[in-house]
């Protein structure tokens, strides 16, 4: 997208996969850009991101000495914005367009974003710098199943924009990550060990990285230099402990109140294992799967019920119900529950993953 002339990019995907990561190595891999990065929040406008972006540009101001033999200084310089100043699309052209640097733009979280004004904004700077800049880049990054999601409507710039989805890691990806990790810190592991840090981490690099870290933590502190199943235990039970909070909250939610005599532990358990096969699902799916943990016979009303509330507010929107033209269906409301709660509720999901 880079080397291609007038191209920009959206990178879209689900929480953790590596967006952040992706435009951290950006400037590595193409040296001849300069990058400037920002996060975006709900309170920014387009003034607001931009001048955060124009403040970290920097050039060299080259000054001539008085006299007959004069002397040229160079003097690293900011670009000076008085802050009641509205950055708009055409201040911003007046003042890039005297770089001639390649320069690319990335706005990460820009999922943020809820202003349509400042999408549009955005889809007119990045038509402008497609029609009439191309030595200037703009890469939105965010949370999003789609584009539209991220950025709106914008027909006008469909043809310059890269769309980017990042999915979850395919399992050689993910082992290659552990065996070069391993392999800097001197460390081994089974190939049982491996592949289980990789069934649960579910394709998302941070659970790789937390399940290694703390795995390797406990066998250095054992003087050992090969991971065992109790370094990867002891590890699940720390990430357990370190897990993320909204996901915590939301899975508590969901459980209820007495979740070991409760049918709700068993039926998201059935959920989990639905979504290793699929990211929808049925109810027909969640029932045959709730096998694995109940033996059921004519139970199935109660399960509906269960599901049903499983969608709601009061067990923090587990599931999303979708309808379909088959019928309803199911999926999980954050993608990134599936390594959680299988790292979660590992002892009771060890027999049927
Ligand atoms: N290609 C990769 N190789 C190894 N580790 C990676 C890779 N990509 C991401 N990671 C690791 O995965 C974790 C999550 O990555 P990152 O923060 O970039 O995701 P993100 O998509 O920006 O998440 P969010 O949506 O929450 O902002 C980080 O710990 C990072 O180190
Ligand atoms: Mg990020």
């Amino acid at each position: 997208m880079l080397s291609e002339k007038g191209q920009h990019a959206v990178v879209y995907g689900h929480r953790g996969l590596g967006k952040t990561s992706l435009a951290n190595v950006l400037a590595q891999v193409f040296e001849n850009y300069i990058f400037y990065k920002v996060n975006c929040n709900r309170a920014d406008t387009y003034n607001s991101l931009w001048k955060k972006i124009l403040r970290k540009i920097t050039f060299i101001n080259q000054q001539r000495t008085t006299g007959f033999k004069y002397e040229t200084i160079d003097s690293v310089q900011r670009i000076v914005l008085p802050d009641n100043m509205e950055v708009s699309i055409d201040m911003l052209e007046d003042i890039l367009s005297s770089f001639t640097e390649p320069m690319v733009f990335i706005f990460d979280e820009f999922d943020s974003v809820s202003s349509e004004i400042l999408k549009a904004q955005m889809a007119d700077t990045i038509k402008l710098f497609s029609d009439n800049y191309p030595h200037l880049k703009i890469i939105l990054m965010g949370v999003a199943e789609n584009i539209t999601q991220l950025l709106g409507q914008h027909p006008s710039i469909e043809r310059c924009i890269k769309q980017i989805n990042l999915s979850e890691m395919q399992s050689p990806e993910l082992l290659e990550i552990i065996e070069n990790g391993f392999k800097t810190l001197h460390i081994e592991a089974s190939d049982l060990i491996k592949n289980q840090i990789v069934m649960l981490s579910s394709g998302y690099p941070h659970y790789v990285h937390q399940l290694c870290y703390f795995a390797c933590e406990n066998a250095i502190k054992r003087n050992s230099s090969v991971i065992e199943k109790i370094d990867l235990d002891e590890s699940i039970r720390k990430c357990v402990e370190d897990g993320d909070f909204s996901l915590h909250t939301q899975l508590t939610a969901a459980l209820g109140k007495n979740p070991d005599k409760n049918q709700f532990a068993k039926l998201i358990m059935a959920c989990i294992l639905c979504a290793e096969q699929s990211t929808v699902f049925s109810m027909e799916q969640i029932k045959h799967h709730f096998k694995h943990f109940e033996s059921y016979e004519n139970e199935s009303t109660h399960i509906h019920v269960i599901v049903g509330m499983l969608c709601h507010s009061s067990r923090g929107f587990f599931l999303s119900m979708i309808r379909t033209p088959g019928g309803k269906m199911y999926k999980l409301s954050q993608p990134l529950m599936r390594p959680f709660v299988k790292i979660q509720m590992h002892s009771q999901l060890s027999g049927v993953l």
